[in-house]
């Protein structure tokens, strides 16, 4: 995307964001980001980073694991969203699609369609379906199969077409290529764009596979330990030698063994 995705309407603003588990340990530790409208913004970070913690705080998922906002703002289209229910978040039209317990085994894949389409009219249901399964063909041919005997890639897929179901403005993903194959992986982010360009779709994700998401990303932020540590266009984070080397594979010292990159991960810097 060629202009300044800053200069657009800001759909999602996080600023200086505090989250605390069991009222003790703080593992959201002032992070401020933004999502323009009409783009996709990556967070891109380790496991424990507290990317998760981020899209449930957004979302409002937080209560059921003892966590709580300690500070910060979080405001969607102008309005706070900080204190609302995760209902009250969703009709906003922020959805999230979680990292695990996205759909529900025991019901048809039609099913699962249908939980998210309740707010749908009536009169618009088969357009609205007929969208997911444009996009998701394997839906339409499998909807009448039990969801839990699908592969990775189509749950995902029903994860992903469910939540378009729920009317999204901005969709929030939480590690969508994790433990899939690359093709699935290379078929759902061609998705994605396409939700961004056909659909005006908005994007937040987060992930640990830094390659998928930066292919599409119109930006991208680095989390470490609760906070933001960089962020940038993709190709400036794509330059930066850490995230070569920590998130790409692709160091300047060669490919390194899981544990050398353990070792040196305790003196990297991120600036300087
Ligand atoms: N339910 C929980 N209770 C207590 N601490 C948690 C819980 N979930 C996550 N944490 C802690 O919060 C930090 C961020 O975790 P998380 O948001 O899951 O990171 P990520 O999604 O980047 O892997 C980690 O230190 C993790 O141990
Ligand atoms: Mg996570």
């Amino acid at each position: 995307m060629q202009d300044d995705i800053f200069s657009r309407k800001i759909l999602l603003d996080v600023t200086k964001l505090e989250v605390i588990y069991n009222k003790s340990s703080l593992a959201i530790q002032g992070v401020s980001l933004k999502v323009p409208e009409e783009t996709i913004v990556a967070i891109l970070g380790v496991n424990g980073a507290g990317k998760t913690t981020t899209l449930r705080a957004i979302s409002g998922f937080l209560g059921s694991d003892a966590a709580d906002i300690k500070d910060g703002l979080i405001r969607f289209e102008g309005k706070k969203l900080n204190g609302k229910y995760p209902h009250e978040i969703a009709r906003e039209g922020v959805i999230l699609v979680p990292e695990r317990q996205k759909i529900f085994e025991t019901l048809t894949v039609k099913e699962n369609l249908m939980v998210g389409a309740g707010r749908i009219k009536k009169s618009h249901l088969k357009e609205a379906l007929d969208k997911v399964y444009f996009y998701f063909p394997v839906l339409d041919q499998r909807s009448s199969a039990v969801a839990g005997y699908l592969s990775g890639g189509e749950r995902q897929m029903l994860a992903i077409g469910s939540a378009l179901l729920c009317s999204p403005k901005l969709l929030l993903l939480d590690e969508f290529s994790l433990g899939l194959a690359p093709l699935v992986v290379d078929f759902l982010t061609e998705v994605l764009e396409s939700l961004r360009n056909d659909l005006g779709l908005t994007i937040l994700l987060v992930e640990q596979n830094a390659t998928a998401a930066l292919k599409i990303a119109d930006y991208g932020y680095i989390m470490e330990n609760g906070r933001v540590v960089f962020e940038g266009a993709p190709e400036r984070l794509m330059s930066h030698e850490d995230v070569k080397e920590f998130y790409l594979g692709i160091g300047s010292a060669g490919s390194k063994n899981y544990r050398d990159v353990k070792q040196y991960s305790r003196t990297r810097r991120w600036w300087g």
